[in-house]
């Protein structure tokens, strides 16, 4: 399916990418996991366009490292990543504007590797308007914007001929709630690569906790607006009823699970009604919703994760106080 965004400089196009496995559709998904205690809910919420916004914001803030310390280790090594893998197409999961992925298209310009750029993501507004820009900015750079979901498998990505790069940057791994679903995704990037293909892998690392807690408990509460707007977006998408006045952002390490979990508790008591699931729910004060984890790693447990799916480890990038890790792997 595609969809045309006509726009005075460019016409891009949107290319829906279909599920190759079953999963929930919101309603389901929202009833599983908020209706009853432990209530939790998918992070892939987050990202309507304000919340894309807001993310974008969040890693300009003074506090989240994550975002200048990768970008810095993509611009000084991003020649050398693209000499090693000599890319014919980018592929990006959960590409949202592609900020970072820029120094990516100057090594391919300095190097003339000139390639397709195919970025996945679920925030469609984040993908026409990151397209948009690197319309003008890279002209040379042939786009496929993919609207979906990576949960729903990676099967029906586009393939073309020749070497592929996979990127998964901003240690977004790191959202999916258990390692061991971290590690069966990776298993499944590993599976969607052909033999000539490499995989570039952000991720955040293991680090004192008052370092992750201040990332993501930002001064001027970016990241608190960024949580409470989930609810906003269950309100317009499942015609739901929360204020989110009525709730607090937290954020704290779990030093035992070396996460980062991401709350918003009850103010006060409430019930809310959530039309679209015919239900309602019972907030004592205090009562919270799971929003999001954010696991940190070791360098070993990011060797462990990608060579249990079984790739090798072509290089590993790192700052100089070790905050964040960029890996190429291959197959
Ligand atoms: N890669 C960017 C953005 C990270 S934010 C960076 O490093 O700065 C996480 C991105 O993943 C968002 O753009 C969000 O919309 C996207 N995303 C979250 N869940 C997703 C899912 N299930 N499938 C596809 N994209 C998803
Ligand atoms: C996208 N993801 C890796 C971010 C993170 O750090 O877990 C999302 C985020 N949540 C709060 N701040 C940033």
């Amino acid at each position: 399916m595609q969809t045309n965004y006509g726009t005075q400089q460019t016409d891009i196009a949107c290319t829906t990418i279909m599920p190759t496995q079953i999963i929930p559709d919101m309603v389901d998904d929202v009833r599983a996991s908020l209706l009853q205690p432990p209530r939790s809910l998918s992070p892939k919420y987050f990202y309507d366009e304000r919340g894309s916004e807001l993310f974008e914001q969040i890693c300009s803030t003074p506090e989240y490292y994550p975002t200048r310390t990768e970008h810095h280790l993509l611009s000084k090594h991003a020649v050398a990543i693209i000499k090693q893998t000599n890319p014919d197409q980018i592929l990006e999961l959960g590409s949202g504007y592609s900020t970072k992925t820029r120094r990516l298209f100057d090594a391919c310009q300095e190097t003339a590797q000139h390639c397709i750029y195919a970025p996945l993501d679920v925030c469609e507004e984040a993908l026409i308007d990151a397209a948009q820009k690197l319309a003008e900015e890279y002209k040379w750079l042939k786009l496929k914007p993919l609207l979906g979901d990576y949960h729903g498998g990676l099967g029906n990505l586009p393939v073309t001929q020749g070497a592929h790069l996979f990127v998964f940057l901003g240690s977004t791994i790191g959202n999916f709630g258990q390692t061991t679903h971290a590690r069966d995704f990776i298993k499944e990037v590993y599976n969607a690569m052909g033999s000539r293909d490499h995989l570039l892998i952000g991720v955040d690392r293991v680090k004192k906790d008052h370092i992750l807690e201040a990332a993501y408990n930002d001064a001027q509460g970016v990241t608190a607006a960024f949580n409470l707007n989930v609810l906003h977006v269950l309100n317009r998408a499942l015609n739901a009823n929360f204020n989110a006045d009525e709730f607090t952002h937290s954020a704290i390490f779990n030093a035992d699970k070396e996460r980062i979990e991401m709350r918003l508790t009850a103010d006060s008591e409430q019930k809310i009604h959530i039309d679209d699931l015919g239900a309602s729910i019972h907030f004592d004060k205090g009562d919270d919703i799971l929003t999001e984890v954010s696991q940190k790693y070791t360098y070993s447990g990011i060797e462990k994760m990608l060579t249990a799916a079984g790739f090798s480890i072509t290089n590993h990038y790192e700052d100089e106080n070790a905050y964040f890790s960029l890996v190429l792997a291959s197959k």
